[in-house]
């Protein structure tokens, strides 16, 4: 009999995960995009709810699974696809909360770094303070796609917040004087999985937010920004 791999959180029986995996945070999102964009679907997971599936993209091979929220949840998930299921292209395709003025409601931002208060690095005992980046190969090729789709997006550094409500109040405002593009709360850790392998990672997010400012959006407005940027995502397999 065959020994099929499996986690404590990823029991594919014998099913294939793709080489090339996306990443949204919600399983529900995962099962969305299998649904609307795959084709010769298969689930491959469904411990803990965490749905993942594997199908054809253009004829592609690509999965899709959820993360859940924040850096332990994607952490793990992304270790074991990584180091136990040899995934080696990793894209989280989320959403952020805008902290610059000239952000709007479903704006992109490819996450070139990937600033964090998480304590996630620890774990490896480095000499000084690490810096999570985007694989540049990843970075590089979604900016084509979105520049050949004609679409605006926004790179820089975002921040990986272990808090979604944050007791110290001015926190949001300090990393935006600093730069940062918006809050989210898994790119750092995926970044660090990704690179202690040596594989490549990138985190695609719309705007879901305006940490600053008060913005109206219609439906119609939320399918469009996540069609693009799935649209660049999907691409990228
Ligand atoms: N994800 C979406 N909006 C966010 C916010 N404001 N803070 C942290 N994570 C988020």
């Amino acid at each position: 009999m065959t020994e099929h791999k499996q986690t404590a959180h990823i029991n594919p029986e014998g099913k294939e995960i793709a080489e090339t995996v996306l990443l949204p945070g919600d399983p529900l999102r995962a099962k969305f995009i299998a649904d609307n964009y795959l084709e010769d679907v298969v689930q491959f997971n469904s411990v803990r709810n965490m749905f993942g599936y594997t199908g054809t993209y253009n004829g592609k091979k690509i999965s899709v699974m959820g993360t859940g929220m924040g850096v332990p949840s994607i952490g793990i998930y992304s270790w074991e696809l990584i180091n136990i299921f040899g995934v080696k292209n990793l894209i989280r395709v989320g959403s952020c909360g805008a902290l610059q003025d000239d952000l709007n409601l479903y704006d992109i931002i490819f996450a070139m770094g990937a600033s964090t208060n998480s304590n996630y690095v620890s774990q490896y005992n480095l000499p000084g303070h690490y810096a999570p980046v985007a694989s540049y190969e990843l970075l590089e090729k979604a900016k084509n796609i979105a520049d050949e789709q004609g679409q605006t997006v926004h790179v820089g550094n975002v921040l990986t917040s272990d808090t979604f409500y944050n007791a110290d109040e001015t926190a949001a405002k300090k990393w935006s004087d600093i730069g940062i593009l918006g809050i989210e709360m898994e790119a750092a850790a995926l970044y660090m999985n990704a690179a202690a392998a040596g594989v490549n990672a990138l985190t695609i997010l719309t705007v879901s937010d305006h940490v600053f400012k008060q913005e109206e959006t219609t439906a119609d407005e939320r399918q469009n920004s996540f069609t693009k940027m799935m649209d660049i995502a999907l691409n990228l397999a």
